[in-house]
C-alpha cells in the first residue's frame, strides 16, 4: 500500500504499485530500490521481467499498464533513435487509455529526439515529468565503458570537450521525488552533475582513486565505429554510436544545470565521491 501526497498536500493511500521501465537499468533499478526503501511498492518490469515490457513488442505492454497510475519511463536503446517518437506516442496513448495518470520520462541532453519525445509527453493531457539527464558517472562502472577502465586504457572518439557527467543516484532521488511530490508535477528537471570534466579529467580521477594507471585515448570517430562493427555492433547500434559522439559530444552541453537543486534543494554528487564508492564496492577489480 503506497502513501502518496496528493495536489492538495493530503496524505492517500494507493493500492496501485508504480511501474518502473528499466528494471535492471542503472536508473530503473535505483528508482526501484529507493521507492521501495519509502514503502512504496512497484511493478519493475523490462523484457526478462513477469510481466514482459518490450519496447520492440507493443502487444507486451497492456499487461504492464493494467491498474497502473504512475510510471518511470526509460527508452531503450535511447530516445535519440528515429523510431522512439512514434514508438514513445504509441505507449503514451496505451497508458492514457489503460487510465494511466502521471509519468515520468527519461530523457537526454542535445539530443534532437529526445526533444521531440519529450512533447509527445508535454502534450499528452498527463501529469507529466521529464528528468533530463547529462552522461552518466556510471557510464564508467556499469556500462560501455567499463571494459576499458578494467583492461587500463580507455579509448574513445572524444577529445577534450567537457561533460557535466551526473550521478544516477542523483537522477533517481529527483525522479523520485517527481513520482512522490505533486508540486513538482508539469514540470522538466535538467539535471547534470556540479562541475565539467573531460573523459581524460574522468579517467585520471579513477586512476588517482584505485592507484593504478590508467590512461585515454583519443580516436578519430571512423576507427572507432569501424572497431565496433567488426565486434558485432548492430547497424541500429552504431547509428546511436556516430549520433552520439559526434552531436551530442560536440560541446552543446558544456553546461552544468541546477535541475538537482531545484528538485532536492541540494547539490548534485561529486565525480570523486562516485569514484571512491565505485571503487570500495569492488567496481573496477575484475580484469585488473
Ligand atoms: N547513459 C547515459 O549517460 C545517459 C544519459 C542521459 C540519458 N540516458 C538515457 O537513459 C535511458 C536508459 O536508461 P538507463 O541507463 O537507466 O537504462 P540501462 O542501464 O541502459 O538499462 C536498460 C535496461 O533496459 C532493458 N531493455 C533492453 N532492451 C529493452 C527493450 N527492447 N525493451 C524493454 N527493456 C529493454 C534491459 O533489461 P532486460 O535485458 O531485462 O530487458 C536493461 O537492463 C536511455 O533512454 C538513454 O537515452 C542515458
Amino acid at each position: 500500500m503506497n502513501n502518496v501526497t496528493n495536489i492538495e498536500g493530503v496524505i492517500m493511500t494507493t493500492e496501485t504499485p508504480i511501474l518502473i521501465i528499466g528494471k535492471n537499468g542503472k536508473t530503473g533499478a535505483r528508482v526501484n530500490a529507493q521507492l521501495n526503501e519509502k514503502g512504496i511498492s512497484t511493478l519493475a518490469v523490462s523484457r526478462s521481467s513477469t510481466p514482459i515490457f518490450d519496447w520492440n513488442k507493443p502487444k507486451t505492454w497492456a499487461c504492464a499498464l493494467k491498474g497502473i497510475k504512475q510510471a518511470y519511463v526509460t527508452y531503450y536503446p535511447d530516445l535519440a533513435v528515429p523510431s522512439a517518437e512514434s514508438n514513445l506516442r504509441n505507449f503514451v496513448n496505451a497508458a492514457k487509455s489503460q487510465g494511466v495518470e502521471h509519468l515520468v520520462l527519461l530523457s537526454g541532453r542535445g539530443e534532437g529526439g529526445a526533444i521531440r519525445a519529450e512533447n509527445v509527453l508535454i502534450n499528452s493531457g498527463l501529469r507529466w515529468n521529464v528528468v533530463r539527464a547529462s552522461w552518466f558517472f556510471q557510464n564508467f562502472s556499469e556500462a560501455f565503458l567499463i571494459e576499458g577502465i578494467q583492461q587500463g586504457n580507455l579509448v574513445l572518439p572524444v577529445g577534450d570537450v567537457l561533460e557535466p557527467f551526473i550521478d544516477c543516484d542523483d537522477i533517481a532521488e529527483v525522479v523520485v521525488a517527481a513520482l512522490t511530490r505533486p508540486e513538482l508535477a508539469n514540470q522538466l528537471f535538467e539535471v547534470t552533475g556540479p562541475q565539467l570534466m573531460t573523459f581524460a579529467d574522468c579517467v585520471a580521477q579513477i586512476s588517482e582513486e584505485v592507484g593504478r594507471v590508467i590512461t585515454y585515448t583519443e580516436v578519430p570517430l571512423g576507427s572507432y565505429l569501424a572497431q565496433l562493427k567488426e565486434i558485432g555492433l548492430s547497424d541500429d547500434e552504431l547509428w546511436l554510436m556516430n549520433e552520439l559522439f559526434s552531436k551530442v559530444l560536440d560541446g552543446r552541453n558544456s553546461q552544468v544545470s541546477d535541475g538537482v537543486q531545484q528538485a532536492l534543494g541540494r547539490a548534485p554528487r561529486r565525480f570523486a565521491d562516485y569514484a571512491k564508492a565505485a571503487h570500495t564496492s569492488g567496481a573496477w577489480t575484475a580484469a585488473a
